[in-house]
């Protein structure tokens, strides 16, 4: 066993099981009663005898095992009842524990109660508001996913790994050297980042296949390249669904484009750790915007909307979110649209520790949100331009015919036309439109779910039209 302090450790599994068993005496008695009173003095008891050595006293529960600031805590032979207590942990979400001097007996008793609705909105800012808004500032739990999440999680590949769209890869590409330049101490040249806001803005977004790549769930790590085009293509829909013109839409682009740079100057292993962050690690991450706005001002050429968009894109409407801008300082219109079309992307983009969110979950997500984080009317015009059902998305009807979304139907966006494919996904059979209804009108057929990309070998490249097809169309 590795001790932390040249003191004795305190028993942490029995903080633990502590912790569970007065969340159930919470429930049963009154704040007050002696049961209550006197497991909340055990409880305070181990906590200061810690934090009389410690500003801080963290506990993380590791494959099973109870771990004290790091340090795998000593076998007490009450293995059981330990592994019993951080099995009901972790069914609440909480697999660690933090609890900072200063702490009140109350606030443990606050805590234990609190532990119920930990799983309602598991971002880290809001559970640190959430319990501050119950009195609780000295305790916070997280979802620690340890540094080897290998046996938990699953390991994505960093970048799209099946067939693209070649207009959609060749911007990729340009947008990787562009990023590329600048983390390598490079200046960012106003020039390339033109020429790509034109083949976004001209070409990508024509592409019903690009689209629908950008628009699906994604099966890789978003890296910020990636992420920035996806972004740059989102908040290019829902300008257009704005109906913005074209010299704002132009602007609108490229600061999404670049809204991400400042991670550039964040070091790659803590832009992907898998695990809790640390304090200084989160502030660092948290900095992108600051740096990101620093490196947009340095670069000539740019409009100056794009470093305001890098500084504000993760404020929230209503005074939320970081960097801390001071108060009634709501964000700029186009910051609120690429946050938008950010926090899409990255709910649909794969992470070490979590499954990408379907795009019609992402937005359910989205509106949950409307009106605190985001803007309500960008919110609404984002999911009637990506619709629930984005092209390439691969359904089951009612029918139990299965489809992908080919073109959607502006006026009921529910309702999408499909090609319908063989199980195989091999052939084109023809085209429903599921937006038709019987005589009794009622739908003839509806969308009954959603099939994750992975589970089929689907190239949405041969199944939707590309841009030239398109074009030849057209
Ligand atoms: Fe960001």
């Amino acid at each position: 066993m590795t001790t932390v302090s040249d003191t004795d450790p305190i028993d942490a599994p029995a903080l633990l099981r502590g912790f569970v068993s007065l969340r159930w005496l919470a429930r049963m008695y009154p704040s007050g009663h002696p049961v209550i009173a006197q497991k909340l003095d055990e409880l305070y008891a181990l906590a200061q005898a810690h934090l009389q050595q410690h500003d801080k006293l963290t506990i993380d529960v590791i494959r099973g095992e109870v771990h004290l600031d790091g340090a795998a805590s000593r076998d007490d032979g009450t293995a059981p009842a330990t592994a019993q207590a951080t099995r009901e942990l972790a069914a609440l979400g909480v697999d660690s524990l933090h609890i900072s001097a200063g702490v009140e007996r109350d606030e443990i008793r606050l805590a234990a109660q609190f532990l119920d609705y930990v799983k309602e909105n598991a971002s880290v800012e809001t559970l640190e508001r959430r319990l501050a808004a119950q009195g609780i500032t000295h305790i916070n739990f997280g979802r620690i996913v340890p540094l080897d999440t290998r046996w938990r999680a699953r390991q994505w590949p960093d970048a799209p790994t099946s067939p693209l769209d070649p207009i959609y890869a060749q911007s990729l590409v340009a947008a990787e050297q562009a990023f590329e330049t600048v983390a390598s101490g490079g200046t960012l040249d106003a020039v390339t980042v033109r020429d790509l806001v034109q083949l976004l803005i001209g070409e990508v977004v024509r592409s019903n296949a690009a689209l629908g790549q950008i628009l699906a769930l994604k099966e890789y790590e978003n890296l910020t390249y990636c992420h920035s085009v996806n972004v740059a293509i989102l908040s290019l829909l829902l300008a257009r669904q704005l109906g913005l013109d074209d010299a704002t839409t132009f602007v609108l682009v490229e600061a999404a484009l670049l809204h991400d740079i400042g991670k550039t100057r964040v070091p790659l292993e803590i832009v992907k750790k898998p695990g809790a962050l640390t304090r200084a690690e989160r502030k660092l991450i948290e900095a992108h915007t600051t740096f990101g706005a620093e490196i947009l001002m340095e670069t000539p050429g740019l409009n100056p909307i794009a470093p305001v968009v890098a500084l504000e894109h993760h404020r929230e409407l209503r005074e939320g979110g970081y960097p801390d801008l001071g108060q009634g300082v709501a964000p700029h219109a186009m910051s609120q649209i690429v946050s938008v079309a950010d926090c899409y992307e990255a709910m649909t983009g794969a992470r070490t520790y979590r499954e990408p969110l379907r795009p019609e979950q992402a937005c359910l997500v989205l509106a949950r949100q409307a009106g605190t984080k985001f803007n309500t009317a960008l919110v609404k015009a984002f999911v009637a331009a990506v619709t629930f059902f984005p092209l390439g998305s691969l359904v089951r009807t009612s029918c139990d015919e299965l489809g992908v979304v080919v073109r959607t139907n502006p006026s009921d966006p529910l309702h999408p036309v499909l090609g319908l494919i063989t199980d195989d996904f091999e052939r084109l059979l023809g085209e429903v439109d599921t937006s038709v209804r019987d005589r009794e009108g009622a739908y003839e057929r509806q969308i009954v779910s959603t099939l994750p990309p992975r589970e089929h070998a689907l190239d949405l490249t041969k199944l939707l039209p590309s841009s030239a097809s398109l074009a030849r169309s057209a």
